[in-house]
Parts: C-alpha cells; structure tokens; sequence
C-alpha cells in the first residue's frame, strides 16, 4: 500500500482524510500530544486494524477522539457533572477522560471494557477531519507497541510507512508526550496517566485526586489494573535505561565513573559541556520543562539504537508537564534509578 501524504496546510487535507476515515482506513493524524494512528471508533473492522499495525495487545483500549463536550453523550453514560468541568477547563486539550461506554462503541475499540476515553485534541485539521467524518476517530500513540510515541509525520512513517492509507502532517507536536487520563467512573476521580494537564491543575477543578499506583511504579503483566496500557514496558529504546537522579555535579561525577564506550547520556542543554566525550544527547533545557516534553519522545527515538550498551538519563523534578516526563523516563527506565547523592 502506498501511504499518501497529507499536509495540514493544504485546504483538502480534511476532507480527504475524513473519507478515508469513512470507509474504514488507517489515518495518522496530528495531535498537540502525540501522532495518533486513527480509525473509523464505531467499525469494528477499522479498529482492528489499527490492533495489527501497532502488534497492540488486544486487551489494550484505545481512546476515541471527539470534536467537544457535546459530543461526550454519545458515547458514555452517566456522565457526573466532573466531566463537564474538566471539558469546560480543558478541552479541546490534553485530557483524557474515562468513563462508562454506551453500548455503540464496540468493545474492540474499548479492550472489552465496559467504559470508554474520550478527549478533544487542540489541533485543528484532526478536529475538522472528525467533524467531517461524522464519527468518533479511535487513535491510539502511532508508534509501534512498546516503542517511543511518535512527534513527527516522520516518526510515523519511519513505523508504518507501506502499512497505512494516509499521514497528515502537522508539523511537530507541541506538548509531546501523551494526554493526562483522568478515570471518572468511580467515587473519587483516579489519575491514571499524567500527562499534558498536571496534576496541580485537575486537583483545582476536580478538589481531589487518587493517584493510580500504575503511575509511580512498575506493574506486573499480569496485574488488573485500571489502564491496561500502564502495564506494558513502554517508550523503551533497544537498550537498558537508568536515571541518575541528584545534583547536576554528583549526577555528572557518578556518570563519568560509570560511563563506558558504546554508552550514551541523554541530559538538559545546560549539562552538555559537563558530559564532553560521553556522546550526550540533550532533549531540552532544564530552565523549560516544555521543551524537555517537546523532545523527550525524539531523544528516546534517536536512542533506539542496538549499537548502544547503555544510556545514563536526567530527569527534570517538580510537578505540571514534569510530572509527566519523570513518568515516562521512568517508564523507559522500567523504573531504574540511582540516586548520585547517595553513591558519593
Ligand atoms: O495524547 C494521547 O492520549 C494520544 C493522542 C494520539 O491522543 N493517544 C494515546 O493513546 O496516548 P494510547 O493508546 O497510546 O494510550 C491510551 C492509554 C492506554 O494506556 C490505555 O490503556 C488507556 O489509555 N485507556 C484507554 N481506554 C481506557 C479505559 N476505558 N480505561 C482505562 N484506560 C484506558
Ligand atoms: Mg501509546
């Protein structure tokens, strides 16, 4: 199959898109978070496909893309007026929101859950193709299972160039790594993914918060757990990954100790001369943590390499978007940390 090239500029872009959404194709679409490999959400068939062309568990539920708050109803049922607040607070954004499925949506497209996500992604051209399409676009991370998300058309065409009808391009993703998932469907709300929304910011419309034990530590496989996806190894390169948690200079002398050729260190810009001769590879600057978001999943790419040993990370402290970057570096490190104050 040839994947045809969309770009979110040109003014046929949606409505082309949104027909191959129509009749059951795969389409990556942009999003502020993350590229999502998209499907018809109600079509069974369409829904599978997106199964295959990832190698995703089938018991991992995908998330349907919708184009506002009013559309929630279509999809869930009992809906608590929470979801309506954090719609109103976040949307269109980086929110996920679970709740209980209505029976359209197929349980393919949920993992065999009887509950559903929903959220309104702040692009545009994917708003417009959903519109146009007439349905919910089911679409999860289009990175292959397992592997970093995608930022970059480029990102999805280096995994499923061939395998897909279409990509639109968007340019890439100003958040950079996935939405917050907030699980509605029990008493208290549950964090179960941080994301683009911190923490901080769901605490002052929800005024509580549960914070999933998936979140801040390693499940095993065969755990229930809430979010079925939290369980798998995930944005991991080829090799092992550790954080060296503490102060820039004992990170860099206990590195520098450790640090054999054939390692790699992924750092902020602002510790780069400290790693001269260890092959650093800076993802952002400490000073702004969005563009350690912004660069995270492109740094985890270029890493996945079978020629390197080993990769010696830092990881950002503190709460909002960083909340979400320690996760997921700990999610590449399967949770591998040493503390550098501790070693000296
Ligand atoms: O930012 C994002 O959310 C991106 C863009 C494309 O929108 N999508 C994304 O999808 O990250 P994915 O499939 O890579 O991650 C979705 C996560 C998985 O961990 C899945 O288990 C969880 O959401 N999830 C989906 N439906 C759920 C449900 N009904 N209950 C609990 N967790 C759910
Ligand atoms: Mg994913």
């Amino acid at each position: 199959m040839k994947t045809i090239y969309l770009s979110a500029e040109d003014a046929a872009t949606a409505v082309v898109a949104a027909e191959m959404i129509r009749s059951g194709e795969l389409v990556a679409i942009p999003t502020e978070t993350v590229y999502g490999l998209g499907a018809n959400g109600l079509d069974e068939n369409a829904v599978a496909k997106i199964f295959e062309a990832k190698g995703r568990p089938q018991d991992n539920p995908l998330i349907l893309h919708i184009s506002g708050p009013e559309q929630i109803e279509l999809f869930c049922h009992h809906i608590p007026q929470k979801a309506y607040d954090l719609a109103e607070a976040f949307w269109p954004g980086p929110l996920t929101i679970v709740l209980p499925a209505r029976s359209i949506v197929p349980r393919r497209t949920t993992g065999g859950l009887d509950t559903v996500a929903v959220r309104c992604p702040d692009c545009a051209v994917t708003r417009e193709i959903i519109r146009l399409s007439g349905v919910p676009i089911a679409a999860p991370s289009a990175n292959i299972s397992g592997k970093p998300s995608t930022t970059t058309a480029e990102h999805v065409l280096h995994d499923h160039d061939g395998k897909i009808a279409a990509i639109v391009d968007g340019g890439p993703c100003r958040v950079g790594v996935e939405s917050t998932i907030v699980d509605l469907t029990e008493e208290r709300p549950r964090l179960l993914r941080p994301g683009g929304i911190g923490p901080e910011q769901l605490v002052e419309v929800l005024g509580d918060l549960v914070v999933d034990k998936a979140v801040t530590a390693q499940v095993d496989k065969d755990a229930v757990v809430k979010a079925p996806g939290m369980k798998y190894r995930h944005y991991a390169p080829a090799e092992p990954v550790v954080i060296v948690s503490g102060s820039r200079e004992k990170a860099a002398a206990y590195i520098h100790r450790h640090f054999e050729p054939g390692d790699r260190v992924l750092c902020f810009e602002e510790e780069l001369p400290l790693y001269e001769g260890c092959a650093p590879l800076s993802y952002g600057k400490e000073a702004d943590v969005n563009t350690l978001s912004a660069g995270l999943f492109a740094a985890l790419r270029e890493l996945d390499d079978p020629s390197i040993h080993q990769v010696y990370a830092r990881c950002p402290v503190g709460g909002g978007v960083a909340y979400a970057v320690q996760n997921r570096l700990k999610k590449a490190a399967a949770f591998h940390i040493v503390d550098a104050e501790a070693e000296a």
